[in-house]
C-alpha cells in the first residue's frame, strides 16, 4: 500500500495526498522515537543517553527531599523562564525513555502552536528520567566497585539507605521492594538474572524495577534521605510553579502514559500541598493499574488475591510509601477522595489498547487490558466515589476523558494525537481559562466511547481460565487451514 501510494506520487507528481495527515506539520505518522542499540525495551538497561536536537540534559537543578538526591531530567536547550505559561512534565512508561517523551511532547507542543495561541518558546517540555539499576552507563557507576557481576540473593550493605535495607532479590530474579509486584518481576524479567549492581558516582535517582512507578523510595543515592518518586515529582512540579522563577506561568501539566501514569494516578492521590491545585493538570494514559480508593472492584476477584486484592499499589492497604507514611498530616480515606476529586484530571487510551502491563490477580480485577481498565474506573469508579457526581459515565467537571482512535499502547501515538495536543497543550491555556485555538487535525482524533458490550468482550474473552491458550490454539489452527486452503 505505501510503496503503491509513494510511487504514484513520484512518478505523477501530482499532489494528490497533501491533504492527508501526513503533510501536517509536527503529526508524526510513525514512532519518532529513538532507541540506542535498536531495542524499545532493553531488559539489560539502557546504557547511555542519547543527546537530542532541542533538549539537554540536566542532572542538578532538581534537588529532591532533605537529602542529596537529584532528579536526571530532559528539558528544552534554550527557553526564556520569564515568558513560560505553561510546563509539561512528561513521564516515560516502563522502559525509561525520558528523551523520546520530550520528543512526543515537543512535536505535540509545536503543533499546538500552529493553532496561532501562542509560540513555542511559551511553553517548556521537562522529561523526567526514572532511572534503574539496569541502566548502568546511563548513570556513572564505579568499575571497582562491584560483586564481579554475580547474581546475589541479598544486596544489604553497611552503609545503604533505606529503601535498600531490607531489601531481598529472590535467587535469580530481579524483584521490586514491594511484595505485591514480585508477580510482575518474575513474569516480566524472571528470564533475566540481574547481577549485583554497580555502585553509581552521581546524585542522581536511581530505583529498583518498577518501583518508581508507585512512589518507592529511590535505591540509590545512598544520601536520598528517603526520597522517592513521590518527592521527585514535588521537586519538579515545584521548580515551575515558583513564581520567581516563572513568573507568567498558569499551568504545569504532569502528564504519564503507562507505569508513567499508574505512578501520575498515585501522585494526584497522595501530592501533599494543595494549595496549588487549581495550577496542576494531571494527565494520565493507558496505565495498567490505577489505586482505587475503596473496597470494590469491576470485575471479579480472583481467589488467589482474595485477601490481598485491596493491597498497594492496588489500594490503600498494605504498606503505603513512606512519603504518605511520614506525613504527621496522614489522610483518612475520605480526605483522599475528595482530594483526589478536586484535581484536575485528564485521561485518555487508546481504543485499540486491549494489551495488558501485566497479567496478574490484583490489577485484573480492575480490567484486562488497558483499555477496559480506563473505562471501569472513569464510567464506573470515579464518578460513584463518594461526593462525585453519582451518575455512571460522568466524571467530574474538572475531569474529561478522551479515547483515541486507531491508537494501542503507544506512547508516541497518544501524546502527539489531536486530544493528545488538546489535552496536554489547549485546555485551560488562557489565564480565563478558556482553551487555546486548536491546529489543524493531524488524523488521530478522539473516538466515542466504546459500548459495554466491547469492554465486556475484553473482560470476559480474556478472562476465562485458559482462554488465552485456547485462541491462541484456534488463530494456529485457522492459519493452518487458511494456509492449505491457500
Ligand atoms: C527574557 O524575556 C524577558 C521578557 O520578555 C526579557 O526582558 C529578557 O531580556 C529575556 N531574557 C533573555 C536572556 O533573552
Ligand atoms: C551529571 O552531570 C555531570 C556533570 O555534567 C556528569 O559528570 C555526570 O556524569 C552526570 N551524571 C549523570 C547520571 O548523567
Ligand atoms: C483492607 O483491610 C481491611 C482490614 O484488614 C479489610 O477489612 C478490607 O476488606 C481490606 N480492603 C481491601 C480493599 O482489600
Amino acid at each position: 500500500m505505501r510503496i503503491s501510494t509513494s510511487t504514484i506520487v513520484a512518478t505523477l507528481a501530482i499532489p494528490i495526498i497533501t491533504a492527508s495527515s501526513k503533510s501536517v506539520p509536527f503529526a508524526p505518522s510513525s514512532d519518532p522515537g529513538v532507541y540506542p542499540g535498536g531495542d524499545q525495551n532493553p531488559p539489560s538497561g539502557w546504557s547511555t543517553l542519547p543527546d537530542i536536537d532541542g533538549a539537554r540534559i540536566d542532572n542538578s537543578t532538581l534537588r529532591v527531599g532533605s537529602g542529596s538526591a537529584t532528579l536526571l531530567h530532559y528539558i528544552d536547550a534554550n527557553y526564556n523562564a520569564s515568558n513560560i505559561k505553561r510546563a509539561v512534565i512528561q513521564i516515560h512508561g516502563e522502559n525509561r525513555d525520558a528523551w523520546n517523551q520530550w520528543i512526543y511532547s515537543d512535536l505535540a507542543a509545536k503543533r499546538a502552536a500552529t493553532g496561532g495561541s501562542f509560540d513555542r518558546d511559551e511553553v517548556v517540555v521537562m522529561a523526567p528520567m526514572f532511572l534503574t539499576t539496569l541502566d548502568e552507563g546511563a548513570y556513572p557507576f564505579d568499575p571497582n566497585q562491584d560483586s564481579g557481576n554475580k547474581v546475589t540473593t541479598t544486596i544489604d550493605t553497611g552503609a545503604t539507605s533505606s529503601a535498600r535495607q531490607g531489601y531481598v532479590q529472590p535467587t535469580g530474579f530481579a524483584a521490586s521492594p514491594s511484595p505485591a509486584l514480585e508477580g510482575r518481576s518474575f513474569k516480566r524479567r524472571g528470564k533475566y538474572p540481574v547481577p549485583l549492581q554497580k555502585v553509581s558516582t552521581t546524585q542522581v535517582m536511581i530505583w529498583k524495577a518498577i518501583a518508581w512507578g508507585e512512589g518507592a523510595e529511590a535505591y540509590e543515592p545512598v544520601d536520598a534521605d528517603g526520597a522517592g518518586s513521590f518527592d521527585a515529582l514535588d521537586a519538579a512540579v515545584d521548580f515551575f510553579l515558583d513564581k520567581t522563577r516563572f513568573p507568567q506561568l498558569r499551568n504545569v501539566v504532569v502528564a504519564g502514559f503507562s507505569l508513567g501514569a499508574q505512578l501520575t494516578n498515585r501522585y494526584a492521590t497522595f501530592r501533599e500541598d494543595t494549595s496549588e491545585d487549581d495550577r496542576i493538570i494531571y494527565w494520565i494514559s493507558s496505565p495498567n493499574s490505577f489505586v482505587y480508593l475503596q473496597a470494590n472492584r469491576p470485575l471479579p476477584i480472583g481467589s488467589s488475591c482474595r485477601d490481598t486484592y485491596g493491597d498497594y499499589k492496588y489500594g490503600l492497604n498494605g504498606t503505603l510509601p513512606r512519603y504518605v507514611t511520614r506525613s504527621d498530616k496522614q489522610l483518612s480515606t475520605s480526605n483522599l477522595i475528595s482530594r483526589y476529586l478536586g484535581r484536575t484530571v485528564y485521561y485518555l487510551v487508546g481504543l485499540r489498547d486491549k494489551s495488558a502491563g501485566l497479567d496478574s490477580c490484583a490489577p485484573n480485577s480492575q480490567g484486562l487490558g488497558h483499555l477496559d481498565k480506563m473505562y471501569y474506573w472513569t464510567e464506573q469508579i470515579v464518578p460513584n466515589l463518594p461526593g462525585s457526581t453519582g451518575v455512571d459515565g460522568q466524571l467530574p467537571d474538572n475531569n474529561l476523558m478522551r479515547y483515541v482512535e486507531d491508537t494501542g499502547h503507544q506512547d508516541w501515538k497518544i501524546i502527539t494525537s489531536d486530544p493528545g495536543v488538546e489535552t496536554l497543550w489547549l485546555k485551560q491555556w488562557n489565564a480565563d481559562g478558556t482553551d487555546a485555538n486548536a491546529p489543524q487535525s493531524g488524523g488521530t482524533v478522539a473516538g466515542q466511547t466504546p459500548s459495554s458490550k466491547t469492554i465486556a468482550g475484553i473482560s470476559n474473552g480474556a478472562r476465562a481460565v485458559g482462554g488465552k491458550g485456547t485462541a491462541m490454539i484456534s488463530a494456529a489452527l485457522v492459519a493452518l487451514l487458511v494456509g492449505l486452503v491457500l
